[in-house]
């Protein structure tokens, strides 16, 4: 009998109490962090949705792990460990251990970037963006034309243009072009999968014009289930050998563990070329730590060794990918667009769409995420024209091609009443709507400015 209940896959043996709050007291701690969620306090939050990084539970098995834990400066056994998984999923020779994602992504940019360089992705993250134009190069996002209407069943949209890839290495010329990134899943494009095959075709290219092509692959069991159900020759084939044969295709991979790693903390380069490693090495050991432990303790290591493992589960990952399909087609049933098909990790709202009223000045992104914190305690994240806006010469603002929302779901940690409460708080949203006012900046930074930037209502 096959049930049509899917039910997490996991008992909970260590439980962390939630701080209730109410809307007026929530509104006076939105007004002490100046309406940006990521200035508020944990314990002021009931759902947090911020990220899916660093916020997933661990197993048992990967505590026990942490117990495990060898922290010898030098040739630890955790670092074997740790060195032979990500090895054996990635295929690839040279493993640099750092202490998370933008450690390795500062690693390699800041060596093969600088002025004059560009880099190309089906879209940087914002921190691959930030170290890219750190480093003086410049960072172009070509998507696939699908991931552009949001209500279509194109199935890959976290897809790369690759017609528009060609084109732009003829225009900048193949040596000025640093590296080709493939964000697996496309997080800053909709938590959008990327299929095997876009993948192959950018390594071809990739190859033909001598260009190094990069995943970045923090979600990458996530992207392999939908490889697995949607691209079908890889039905059958385990989750694991998918996310291998995509390594296979790449020159070098940049992971973030805090995501499919099931861990809090970690992150690690992985590389072909010797010469490239032994570059990379230097700045390992002068930035991150020595070679066998980069920026991690031994009992990291253990448990992203474990977590590595673990995400390939054919059990957990149907769950993972189920239950955040539950939230985006509950919420999209309540009329809210959303972008469709729900991708690995997330829900993004479309708050462009929602607040119709409300021009992209007036950053309706940030309006949603500060409604959703203020009706129920729910915090998210802004991903539009506060996290990707720049100013044109006369301080006039150029908005991001989207203004999202993200409801980031961490790994193992809700359950469905969790998420069936944060579906109630958006018949709220809906009926208050038309009510809601925008935003201006009161305070920012040059960088990442949605991380510290201050606003106040208009
Ligand atoms: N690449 C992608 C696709 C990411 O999503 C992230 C982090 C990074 C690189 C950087 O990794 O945080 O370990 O330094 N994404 C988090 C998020 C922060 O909320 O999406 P990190």
């Amino acid at each position: 009998m096959q049930f049509k209940t899917i039910i997490e896959p996991f008992r909970i043996k260590t439980v962390e109490p939630i701080t209730m709050s109410t809307e007026q007291e929530r509104e006076q701690f939105l007004t002490n962090a100046h309406y940006n969620p990521f200035l508020l306090k944990s314990e002021q939050v009931i759902i947090d949705l911020l990220t899916d990084s660093g916020t997933s539970a661990m197993s048992s098995n990967q505590w026990a792990g942490m117990m495990r834990g060898d922290e010898s400066y030098a040739g630890a056994r955790s670092w074997d460990r740790f060195e032979k998984e990500v090895h054996d999923l990635t295929g690839m020779p040279h493993i640099l251990p750092t202490h998370q994602g933008r450690a390795a992504e500062r690693i390699l940019y800041s060596h093969i970037g600088g002025k004059g360089k560009y880099f190309i992705s089906n879209t940087h993250f914002d921190t691959t963006r930030a170290n890219i134009e750190y480093s003086g190069a410049t960072a172009i996002d070509i998507p696939a034309l699908e991931g552009k209407d949001y209500n279509s069943d194109f199935p890959f949209k976290g897809n790369m243009d690759v017609a528009k890839l060609e084109e732009l290495i003829k225009q900048y010329g193949e040596r000025h072009v640093a590296a080709v990134i493939l964000t697996v899943t496309n997080n800053s494009g909709g938590g959008q999968p990327v299929s095997m095959q876009n993948a192959k075709e950018i390594s071809k290219i990739c190859k033909k014009h001598d260009i190094l092509f990069v995943l970045d692959c923090c979600r990458i069991a996530e992207n392999s289930y939908f490889i697995h159900e949607k691209e079908k020759e890889y039905k059958g084939v385990p989750f694991r050998e998918i996310a291998q044969e995509m390594f296979s295709l790449a020159d070098a991979a940049i992971m973030s563990a805090k995501k499919d790693a099931l861990v809090n903390m970690g992150g690690f380069l992985a590389l072909r070329s010797k010469s490239l490693s032994e570059a990379c090495t230097q700045m390992l050991i002068i930035t991150e730590g020595f070679t066998t432990y980069g920026g991690l303790s031994g009992r990291d290591m253990e448990a992203i060794a474990i977590g590595l493992q673990e995400v390939f589960e054919p059990d957990y990952l149907k769950y993972r990918i189920i239950s955040t399909q539950y939230l985006g087609e509950k919420i999209r049933s309540k009329g809210v667009q959303i972008i469709y098909p729900v991708g690995g990790h997330a829900v993004y709202v479309d708050a462009k769409k929602l607040y119709d009223h409300m021009p992209v000045e007036h950053y309706p992104g940030q309006a949603l995420v500060c409604e959703l914190y203020r009706i129920g305690g729910i915090r998210t994240v802004e991903i539009g024209s506060v996290m990707f806006g720049t100013y044109d010469g006369h301080g006039e603002l150029i908005a991001a091609p989207m203004e999202l929302v993200r409801l980031a779901i961490p790994r193992r940690v809700y359950t469905q009443s969790h998420i069936d409460y944060v579906i109630e708080v958006f018949d709220e949203i809906n009926r208050t709507k038309k009510n809601v006012k925008g935003l201006r900046i009161t305070k920012e930074p040059k960088f990442l400015r949605h991380f510290t930037s201050h606003f106040e209502r208009l």
